[in-house]
């Protein structure tokens, strides 16, 4: 496969996986509905496309899928604190035009990668998660669930494509993923608080974990994945196996930013409104990637968040303390 369109190919994870494609000697078209001042970089680059428009543009997709041999399929309302309170556009991306994307994928024998996400095990309490791990989720009530719950019924959509032998695939469920360029998430706001001297943010009482996995770790894995024939056409989980609390990320994080540690502690229900339920533990088995292509995520934790407070300290404009 040499030409990829990427959707929301300006994202966090797109981008990333946009450079390392372009490194790889592909060509890519991004779509995306907004062109960031990291992008201007890219858009040098003579195999590199940017795509302003929406994928809810159905006539703007045609075109550009009939252009690649593959889409990577990663547009979507992401940040917890926007799907808990836009759950409408939430399932319009997330569904309504996440099938329009698998449709013309389909029906034009293209390769399709498909970020899912860790979300689609819900609150199942006994980790780690293998891929066949059950879904626990609360009320179709409680408006955390959307995203979830449009993940998965792509997931469900894609695996049926496939049994009927219309599309070659592969699907991920990706694991709190970090580094250079996260925005709206737990790790990038306690990096802005540390390096502008404000005190840390923690939901909850900072005991809940997550499995924190570096963006270059992850790409590695997606690129794997998409060049190895005979680990297409099932799901993977791909993240780190080491958990970290949010209170021990917190100070981590202080200590890296040269800060001395200084919290501010609120409850789920004031910032995510009373519909957010939080999730006490969140982790992946991930033997299945391992046997299929080799993959573990390696990047320790301050590492990567080295890399990623250097990132933001100049994007800031700031000198590091
Ligand atoms: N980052 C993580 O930890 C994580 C975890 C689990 C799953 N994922 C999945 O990985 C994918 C990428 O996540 P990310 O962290 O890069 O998120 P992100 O928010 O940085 O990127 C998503 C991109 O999609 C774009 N987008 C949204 N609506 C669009 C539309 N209508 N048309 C075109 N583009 C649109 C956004 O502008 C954004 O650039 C998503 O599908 C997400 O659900 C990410």
């Amino acid at each position: 496969m040499e030409r990829f369109l990427i959707t929301g190919g300006m994202g966090f994870l797109g981008s990333h996986l946009s450079e390392r494609l372009l490194r790889e000697g592909k060509e890519v078209w991004a779509l995306d509905l907004f062109e960031p001042p990291y992008a201007r970089r890219l858009r040098e680059h003579p195999r590199f496309h940017m795509v302003v428009d929406t994928i809810m543009n159905r006539g703007t997709l045609e075109k550009l899928v009939d252009r690649c041999d593959a889409v990577c399929h990663l547009a979507a309302i992401a940040c917890p604190d926007q799907y808990v309170h836009q759950t409408r556009k939430t399932m319009d991306i997330g569904l309504r035009a996440g099938f329009e994307v698998i449709d013309l994928v389909r029906l034009t024998g293209k390769f399709l990668f498909f970020t899912s996400t860790s979300e689609i095990y819900g609150r199942n309490p006994d980790v780690p998660w293998h891929e066949d791990a059950d879904r626990v989720l609360g009320s179709a009530e409680v408006d955390r669930w959307c995203y979830s719950t449009s993940k998965a019924a792509l997931e469900h959509y894609i695996r049926a494509c496939q049994l009927d032998e219309q599309l070659d695939y592969v699907t991920v469920r990706v694991f709190n993923a970090y580094g250079p360029r996260l925005r709206g998430r737990v790790l990038d706001k306690f990096v802005d608080d540390a390096l502008e001297g404000r005190p840390l943010t923690v939901h909850g009482d900072g005991s809940q974990t997550r499995c924190f996995t570096y963006v270059d770790d992850l790409i590695e894995a997606f690129v794997r994945l998409i060049e190895t024939p005979s680990a297409h056409n099932t799901v993977y989980n791909v993240g780190s196996s080491v958990e970290t609390s949010i209170l021990d990320l917190a100070h981590t994080i202080s200590a890296l930013a040269g800060r001395s540690p200084s919290f501010e502690f609120l409850k789920h229900a004031d910032v995510m409104g009373e519909s957010y339920e939080d999730i006490q533990r969140r982790v992946p088995d991930v033997s299945k990637i391992e046997r299929a292509v080799g993959w573990k995520a390696t990047t320790p934790l301050e590492l990567g968040l080295g890399e990623m407070i250097a990132y933001r300290t100049e994007e800031l404009g700031l000198a590091h303390a």
